[in-house]
């Protein structure tokens, strides 16, 4: 964990071990020799974000769908763009809402620092509503992110109902669009709470790697966790993305994954294919930059599965 002095702002590097038993303890400024408490950073697990009127709130026909993994690089935006693109192909209206301080669904659409969540939640004068933005794809909409996202953890994170944030402001739009993907960031945090505590279904997009069974099974803790506290509907699927077929080691964890999560895992996969990077570098869809790609018509499968389970 890092520590920060609060008089000269020099920064320690502290082990969590090395911390009390409540995490928190004394120290001395190695630079001024202040003397201060430091507190150790909340983990979200130990959070208790029970709020029983809050989460009475089951809606009826919850069409949000939260893309999340705290591992990195792992297709999540990709499959937030693409999927969306799909589904409107599909005759779905869909909104996507950028969730991630990295702004890389806002960025792939084309926009640049517009504005973010950030700006909803400390300005009264903008709502969720009025800063939705109409793409050029037909039924297809965004709510878009900047760098300021960071200010929303360091400003709200603890704050009284700090999980329900987006919830709350989806709410009115909710029934305009046939489904709502969020987009989250590689960690679990603020934003990443805030999406799962709203959504009916989590996709969990995951590598063929060694390691990508961790990544999973953390996110599915706090699932777990959610379901029990604020959000007893929710439900998750695995998708695995970025296959290479042409590699044993990758068809071999693939096939693992799917018996190892048998029944939650989507039975479309997504292969790793270049077109799609190509598509990025053109900030388009894949499936606008080439309908006959292989990831875009995996996508499409995979929209059409979707629908099939969560209509
Ligand atoms: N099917 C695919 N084929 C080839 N490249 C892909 C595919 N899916 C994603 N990629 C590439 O992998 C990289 C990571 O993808 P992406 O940004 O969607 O992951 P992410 O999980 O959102 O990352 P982060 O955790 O940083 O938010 C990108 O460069 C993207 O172009
Ligand atoms: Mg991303």
């Amino acid at each position: 964990m890092i520590v920060v002095c609060p008089n000269c702002q020099s920064r320690y590097d502290v082990n969590d071990r090395d911390s009390g038993t409540n995490g928190n303890f004394i120290a001395r400024c190695g630079k001024c020799q202040q003397t201060f408490t430091a507190y150790r950073p909340v983990r979200v697990e130990e959070l208790a974000f029970l709020d029983i009127e809050l989460a009475k709130k089951v809606w009826e026909n919850n069409n949000i769908i939260a893309i999340s993994n705290q591992k990195g690089g792992v297709a999540k935006t990709s499959t937030c763009l693409n999927l969306g693109l799909a589904l409107t192909l599909l005759g779905k209206r869909v909104l996507m809402v950028d969730f991630d301080v990295q702004a890389n669904l806002t960025q792939l659409l084309g926009y640049k620092e517009k504005y973010s969540f950030f700006d909803v939640i400390n300005d009264e004068n903008n709502n969720f509503e009025k800063l939705i933005i109409e793409t050029k794809y037909k039924n297809l909409w965004l709510f878009p992110s900047t760098k300021n996202m960071v200010l929303l953890n360091k400003k709200y994170f603890g704050s009284s109902n700090f999980d329900f944030l987006l919830k709350d402001r989806i709410a009115k739009v909710r029934e305009r669009y046939d489904y709502i993907l969020i987009d989250t960031p590689p960690s679990l945090e603020l934003c990443t709470l805030n999406a799962l505590v709203s959504a009916k279904l989590v996709i969990i997009p995951s590598q063929c790697d060694y390691f990508s069974t961790y990544g999973i099974n953390k996110i599915l803790k706090l699932i777990e966790l959610i379901k029990k506290k604020s959000n007893p509907n929710i439900d998750f699927r695995i998708l695995v993305t970025m296959v290479n077929e042409q590699s044993p080691a990758e068809s071999m964890i693939c096939s693992k994954l799917k018996t190892l999560y048998s029944k939650v895992v989507f039975d479309t996969h997504i292969e790793l294919d270049q077109r799609l990077s190509e598509a990025q570098i053109m900030n388009m869809p894949v499936l606008i930059y080439n309908q006959k790609s292989i990831a875009g018509q995996q996508y499409l499968r995979l929209a059409e599965e979707l629908i099939g389970q969560y209509n």
